[in-house]
């Protein structure tokens, strides 16, 4: 498990990439004279404003859902060939069952479609799946396919894509304390074991870092239940791009900011030994 919270280093473009530069490195935030950066380990998205997107177009609320794919797919490939390590996107939260049915319905299909559509690209680009949230209110035929995709992607290491379904942060504390309850009843674990590692083991996610980096996207600005545990300490970057809109040279900004940021974790800057820059962590 990895749980320091220092900000490692890449160069670019990532080894494993296979990715070409599709985009003209003249205009990008980073650049290969720039041979060494400070990225995070993970990022997590909440990735809002589709709606919006298809209304102002006179669309169905539905086709920016569709576009919205569209995006998913051009962060989760610049983020391979970042090397970013690992890449969390809020898909449907647990409250989402409350909108229109036929919203629901074909968010349901989109999610469904994409995992069957997507899976050889996923494979072929290194790409391990998980999805994290509460499987069990899923149609049966959907819960197997998500078991399916995960098992055939559970090898891939060039990064770990979770995609948070049927996800609220409350509610993974809460089964996170249901867990440890259960551990202590079987005699596995008594309270004073419990401390802040334990618990987070116990989490959806319990082997990766807590997010570095999280982005909303669509011009709004809070965390909508999203991680709240693990982004205690992460880097918040608010987009007024609609989700559709937010493509790789946007994301590669939002990179270049979390960079040029300095993170203390509670220190002073003298404690951290970092200047301005976003050099220790
Ligand atoms: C929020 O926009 C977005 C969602 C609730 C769904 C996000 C889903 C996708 C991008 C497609 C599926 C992605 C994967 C990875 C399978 P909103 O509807 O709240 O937009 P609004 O705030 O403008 O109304």
């Amino acid at each position: 498990m990895i749980h320091d919270h220092g900000v490692h280093a890449v160069i670019l473009p990532h080894a494993n990439s296979r990715y070409p530069r599709e985009l003209n490195k003249d205009t990008l935030p980073f650049s290969d004279d720039l041979p060494r950066l400070h990225l995070p380990r993970h990022v997590a998205i909440v990735m809002d404003g589709n709606g919006r997107w298809a209304l102002r177009r006179k669309l169905p609320r539905t086709a920016g859902h569709r576009a919205g794919i569209k995006s998913a797919r051009a962060v989760v490939e610049e983020s391979v060939r970042q090397g970013i390590q690992a890449l969390t996107l809020f898909a449907f939260s647990s409250e989402n069952w409350r909108r229109p049915k036929s919203e629901v319905d074909l968010l349901m299909d989109l999610f469904m479609g994409t995992l069957c559509s997507e899976v050889n690209r996923l494979a072929e680009n290194g790409v391990r799946l998980r999805i994290i949230g509460e499987h069990a209110a899923f149609p049966e035929k959907l819960r197997r396919r998500i078991a399916a995709v995960e098992k055939v992607t559970s090898t891939n290491q060039a990064i770990l894509l979770q995609v948070a379904a049927n996800y609220g942060g409350r509610w993974d504390i809460v089964q996170a304390a249901r867990r440890l309850v259960a551990d202590a009843r079987a005699g596995c674990i008594v309270p004073e074991d419990v401390d802040e590692g334990v618990f987070s083991t116990h989490l959806s996610s319990p082997d990766l870092p807590d997010p570095d980096l999280f982005i909303r996207t669509g011009g709004e600005q809070r965390i909508s239940n999203f991680l709240l545990w693990q982004s205690a300490y992460s880097e918040l970057y608010f987009s007024d791009l609609m989700w559709p809109d937010f493509n790789a040279l946007a994301y590669r900004e939002a990179l270049a900011d979390f960079a040029g940021r300095q993170r203390r974790f509670g220190l002073t800057s003298d404690q951290t030994g970092c200047g301005v820059a976003n050099g220790a962590g």
